[in-house]
């Protein structure tokens, strides 16, 4: 994308000078844990340029998944940014850990923050960028107060805890709503979506202004990673083009 391009952001303090529009983050909640460098890199062949990490407690979501030690692990095995998705309760204690196994990029839940501000800084402390997570029942209003000191905002387009759900329509007016917002109020914050992300909606997601996709399923269900990864982003290239 050329620096012309009007769809082009400056995004803050993402440290790429000129962002790709549209970044692929393969979620390794769908890959084979037992291969899973190997599984990256197929991803990351494919065009992935984020490493998703879900990480869940069995208290915030009803399942139980992976910690700083798979991070630290991964930091060995890949040199993309990693971007842990906080789906825990009380993330405060744990935000540390992350930091110091390699994560680059931290995610914490707006509705498992009891002082989100302290949150947000707390991670941004650590020199990682700092996102906060809405779930599909909460609205882009609840987080009005922190757009100005966060570097993502993470839209749930599923109820977390679980790959290979259906996606819920209603992220879609939330994302061309914190496009509206992020215009208005001159800020940077990048825009990611979770959840349900498939050669069937990636085209609708990204018209309506989604610029880092998540995706699990649909990169590591079924077939090659490598392959998955191109299709999704070409899909997704493709329908920019029609939006422009
Ligand atoms: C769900 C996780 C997602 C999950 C998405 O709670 O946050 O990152 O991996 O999986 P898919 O792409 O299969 O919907
Ligand atoms: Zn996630």
């Amino acid at each position: 994308m050329s620096p012309s391009n009007p769809n082009v952001q400056n995004f803050g303090r993402f440290p790429n000078k000129e962002p790709e529009l549209i970044e692929l983050a393969p979620s390794i909640l769908s890959a084979d844990f037992a291969h899973l460098a190997d599984q990256v890199r197929a991803a990351s062949d494919g065009g992935g340029t984020v490493i998703h990490v879900d990480v869940m407690d069995g208290h915030f979501v009803p399942n139980i998944t992976i910690g700083p030690p798979v991070v630290k692990s991964l930091r060995k095995a890949t040199d993309l940014p990693l971007d842990c998705h906080l789906m825990i309760e009380n993330p405060d204690q744990y935000i540390a850990d992350f930091a110091q196994a390699g994560a680059d990029w931290i995610s914490v839940h707006q509705e498992a923050c009891r002082h989100l501000d302290r949150t947000l800084h707390l991670i941004r402390s650590h020199d990682a960028l700092a996102g906060v997570v809405i779930n599909p029942a909460t609205p882009v209003e609840s987080l009005s107060e922190v757009l100005d000191i966060v570097d993502y905002v993470l839209v749930m387009s599923v109820n977390p805890g679980f790959g290979g759900q259906k996606f819920i329509p209603g992220a879609l007016h939330k994302i061309r709503r914190l496009v509206e917002i992020r215009a208005q109020r001159k800020l940077k914050y990048r825009i990611e979506i979770d959840g349900g992300v498939s050669l069937d909606t990636v085209a609708e997601i990204v018209r309506a202004g989604a610029e880092i996709l998540v995706a699990g399923n649909a990169v590591f269900g079924q077939g090659d990673p490598k392959t998955n990864a191109e299709k999704l982003l070409k899909a997704a290239g493709e329908a920019i083009l029609q939006k422009a």
